[in-house]
């Protein structure tokens, strides 16, 4: 039985337990449905069972130890991942510049922070990643108990992660890799390898790239943690089952052909529009990041002229450059007028 259908089903019980709506006081009639499934793990339904066979389906998927669904975003993953390696005192290397919850997970664990920096991309003005080399020259200095490492970064620049786990393998050090701008790489050969398989822990947002509601994620092992038990330190009792509904519905999505082709038609779509122009240039290694500059702007100018006269909004931008991020949902239409823009842009 899968979550989705334990969704579907209709209860026969009389239930007097959570959640008090009792699936049917609908206060935003928009999200009737939502109410209906809003179910509790105590249900006759067994909602639970349910989640239980649906993550290890996507452990299989992954090729992975274990896969558990998230639903308080890759924030809880990367908290939960550092919980499951430090205990205090431990030293744990973090990136200058990382998300906060990886900081927030050091402190909670009692750990010790190292900070490591990057180098500077001055001609993009973004930071290019973590090679073999310069972890194993930190690990060499520091002696950490685990490192995290953002890959793709905000922009789409990776790092060298199948390396830099055999470096951390021979120094005996735990690496957890923030790949929440990367939940599409597991599924086309045409995106970045995926941390997965290298990593002892990796986590990923479905939400940023792969078409999930906010703020649903998942979290992988490449071994047998035990991450249950760190994860239910830092959860919620009460898991909303609507939600991780659609994280089951998500990776049948992304595994079928219909998934699979709508990755690679947006993979297609966007090295068109690259292919296409001469004076925009682009930069990165993830292809559904749109990291571009053009000579005579800068990443600011280029940001308002396409916010001004044309209504586009950017992701991100820098001095240098500016960015878009595209998805699972980011349609045809979109990319042919984007194509257009960009264009009247090159030419003048
Ligand atoms: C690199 C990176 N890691 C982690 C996160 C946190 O992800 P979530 O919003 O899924 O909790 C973000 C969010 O912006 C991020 O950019």
């Amino acid at each position: 039985m899968t979550l989705i259908s334990v969704l579907k089903k209709k209860n026969n019980t009389t239930l007097f337990t959570t959640p008090s709506h009792d699936g049917k006081l609908c206060i935003l009639h928009k999200f009737y449905q939502w109410y209906r499934s809003d179910i509790s793990e105590i249900d006759a339904l067994e909602p639970d069972k349910a989640l239980y066979a649906a993550e290890v389906k996507a452990a299989k998927l992954y090729g992975t130890q274990i896969t558990k669904f998230l639903t308080n975003g890759s924030t809880s993953g990367i908290i939960a991942a550092v919980l499951a390696c430090c205990k205090p005192n431990d030293k744990i290397l973090i990136w200058d510049n990382a998300h906060p919850c990886h900081k927030n997970g050091a402190i909670l664990a009692g750990a010790k922070t190292i900070e490591y920096t990057l180098p500077y991309n001055n001609e993009w003005g973004v930071y290019e990643n973590l090679t073999a080399e310069m972890a194993e020259k930190l690990f060499k200095e520091y002696l950490p108990k685990a490192i995290i490492i953002t890959s793709p970064s905000y922009e789409g620049i990776t790092a060298d992660i199948k390396n830099i786990s055999k470096v951390c393998e021979e120094y005996g050090v735990l690496l957890i890799v923030d790949e929440a701008h990367g939940a599409l790489y597991p599924f086309s050969n045409n995106l970045p390898e995926s941390a997965i398989h290298y990593a002892d822990f990796t986590v990923q947002s479905l939400h940023k790239t792969a078409g999930g509601i906010n703020p649903t994620a998942l979290l992988h092992t490449k071994t047998h943690f035990d991450i249950s038990k760190t994860l239910n330190m830092i959860n919620t009792t009460s898991p909303s089952y609507p939600m991780l509904a659609t994280i089951e519905a998500n990776l049948n999505y992304l595994n079928s052909s219909k998934g699979k082709h709508k990755i690679e038609t947006l993979i297609l779509q966007i090295n068109d529009i690259k292919n296409s122009l001469k004076n925009i240039k682009f930069f990165g290694d993830d292809p559904t990041k749109i990291l571009m500059k053009k000579e005579g702007l800068s990443g600011y100018e280029l940001s308002e002229l396409l916010f001004k006269k044309f209504k586009i909004e950017d992701e991100r931008t820098n001095e240098k450059s500016t960015m878009l991020l595209t998805g699972l949902g980011t349609d045809k239409a979109k990319l042919d007028r984007l194509k257009k823009v960009l264009l009247k842009i090159d030419k003048s």
